[in-house]
Order: C-alpha cells, then structure tokens, then sequence
C-alpha cells in the first residue's frame, strides 16, 4: 500500500542527512551560545572582551564558520539553522555590548579615580628647596672673613680697561693681559670695555672710594672666554681679599690664608705659599692646600699689594701698605666637595644640587 498522501498542508521535504546536520547545528549552537556567554560574564577588561568577540562573531569565528557549513543543507534545514545562526549571532551580540557598556564604565571610573586631583590637600612634609652649592659656600666664605674683622664689598661685573687691567699695574702692552683671555663689550673704544676677568678691579674701586684702613673681600661672577669643560667655566666665581693697614706684611697675609683655611675646610688642613707672579703684587705668590692624601692642592693667588697699585688709587705706600688674594668660589667648592666635574655646578640637575 502506498503511502497516504492525504496529509494536509505543505509537506516537509526532508533529506535525511540534511536533518542530521542541522540538528547537530542546533545542538553545537546552543552550546557554543552558553559557553560564549559564559566567557563574556567572566571577562574583566575590555581588550579581553574583544578578542572573545572575535573568537566567535569575527571574520574567522566560530559562529561565522558555522554559517559556511549552511551550504551543505537543504533549503529548509538550511533555513532553520540559518534562523537559529542569525539568533545566536544576535544574541551574543547583545550580551557582548552590553558588557562592553559595564567594562567601559568601570573603567571611566577607575582613570577618574587615578587621575583625581584633591586641591584641598595639605602635603604634611613639604620638601623644601635649599640654596644652591656655590652660593652656601660663598656664604660661608663671606662668614668666615667676616668673623674676621671683613666687610663684604661689591663690583660692577662690566668693566673698563683701567679697573680690570690699568690700576691694577697691568698697561696694555704687558703680556699678563693676554693669559687673562678677556671676553670683550661692543661698547665705545674697542678692547676698552669688558666682563671683569677677575674680580681683583673692585679692590681699586674700594680703594678709590674709602679712606684706609681697608679690609674687604669682594665675592662674585667674573668671565672669561674658556670653553666649558671638566675643570673650567665660561662664567665663574671669585673671592677676592684686600687690606691695606699701617705694618702689614707677608706674614699677616699668610696668616690670615692659614686661619680661613682652617675655618672653611677643618683645623686639620695646612697652607704654603709658593714664589709666584702678578703684576699687582710684589712679592706674589700661590696658595695651596692639604690633602689627605699628602698632596698640595692650588687655591688661588695672593701677595703684598705693589706700590704702583696704591699709588693708582692715591694711597702713600710710604704709610700704608698691605695685602691681596683672590681665588675662585666654584673651584673651592669643586675641591671641598671631590666634584668629578665643574660643569655639574651649572647643569642645575635637581638629584646632583639636592645632595648638598
Ligand atoms: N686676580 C688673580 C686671577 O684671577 C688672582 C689674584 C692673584 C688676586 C693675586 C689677588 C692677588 O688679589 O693678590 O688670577
């Protein structure tokens, strides 16, 4: 007997292994839906999150491969598996912005949180700046002489060729002015306006402007035209020293050097003077320091003030007389300090200025 055809309504075509694939569709789909859910509940960041979208809805997908296995079913097995895709499809596509919107806004909330500025704050340890290097050690020098009997005097650091050179018994033919490599001023005649190469002129501007006894040291910036390198600067500091008194000789002088050395360095620290040359003094000398290693260390110049400088400065040497020295601020700094290099004084790097 034949089969009864008297079944209403469309009949199902059905292809029996058509049927099968889509039930197994049906069956993986569902599975697939859960543990993707799965994932995305527990998914904590948002990078994460894309790459289990990707892992499932993207070009290579799970679920977009599945869609390829559409073809191989009949028309309407292929059209129920391609509902139940597209729902799938959409399903996860909700449940991932959905937790794209959670994640995105927690982590609004925590940048927010990391970025918050609270202007009520009291910081209860403000650190504090401090005074730079040079300028503690000038202050300790300008101590130092002061509890001496000095006062502080100062100079204007643009010069004329009679303060920086001339008074001070260096006419413009002597070769000492060349080994003070002058940094010169367009200004007027020319070589006749210049950065004070030392600051040895403010002791013929005190000694023009006041009557003597004299005691005075003189701090500040002089120039010269050296390159910067480890143990040179362009634009340094000297201390220069001057006293002009009745009976002073060179043992004050050395003395007086001994007595700053010790307080500035420590008791345990010798001076000597070696034989030198200046053209404002007479006899020169240098000064030198103890190490100790045993070594001498070169501080700065010194002598009995020449006759020839008074006289600049309308003082009889024949009643007063008197000593000088002059030495340079960073290079004692450099020294007390062990610096590898002077240039450190300038580069303002805060972690090298605040050990000191
Ligand atoms: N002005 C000298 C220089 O810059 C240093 C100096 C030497 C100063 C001897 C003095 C002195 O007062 O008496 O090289």
């Amino acid at each position: 007997m034949p089969e009864s055809s008297g079944n209403a309504g469309p009949r199902r075509q059905t292809h029996p292994i058509g049927d099968t694939i889509g039930q197994t569709v049906g069956v993986e789909l569902e599975s697939l839906v859960e543990r993707a859910q799965a994932q995305i509940r527990e998914v904590e960041s948002l990078e994460e999150l894309a790459d289990i979208e990707r892992s499932f809805l993207g070009k290579k997908g799970e679920l977009t491969q599945q869609k390829k296995t559409l073809g191989s079913l009949d028309a309407d097995a292929r059209g129920a598996a391609g509902h139940a895709l597209n729902d799938a499809v959409s399903t996860l596509t909700a449940v991932v912005g959905a937790r794209r919107a959670v994640l995105a806004a927690a982590s609004e909330a925590q940048q927010l949180e990391a970025e918050r500025l609270d202007l009520t704050e009291v910081l209860s340890e403000v650190e504090r700046g401090h005074l730079h290097l040079v300028t503690q050690a000038r202050d300790r020098l300008e101590d130092v002489f002061v509890g001496m009997g000095f006062t502080v005097a100062e100079g204007p650091e643009v010069e004329s060729a009679w303060y920086n050179f001339e008074a001070l018994n260096i006419p413009e033919w002597h070769p000492a002015r060349g080994s003070f490599d002058t940094i010169f001023v367009d200004l007027g005649e020319p070589e006749e306006v210049m950065l004070r190469s030392h600051t040895s002129p403010v002791q013929i501007r005190t000694m023009e402007n006041n009557e003597p006894p004299i005691y005075i040291v003189a701090p500040g910036r002089t120039f010269r035209t050296d390159t910067a390198d480890a143990t040179h600067l362009p634009a340094f500091n000297q201390i220069e020293g001057l006293v002009i008194d009745r009976g002073i000789g060179l043992g004050d002088l050395a003395g007086t050097i001994d007595s700053f050395v010790k307080a500035f360095f420590g008791h345990e620290v010798k001076t000597r003077l070696r034989p030198s040359y200046f053209p404002f003094t007479e006899p020169s000398a240098e000064f030198d320091i103890s190490t100790p290693s045993g070594d001498w260390l070169e501080l700065g110049g010194c002598g009995v003030v020449h006759p020839a400088v008074l006289r600049n400065c309308g003082i009889d040497p024949e009643i007063w007389q008197g000593f000088a020295f002059g030495f340079g601020i960073d290079r004692l700094a450099v020294m007390r300090y062990q610096l590898d290099d002077i240039r450190e004084l300038v580069n303002n790097d805060v972690r090298f200025l605040s050990q000191f």
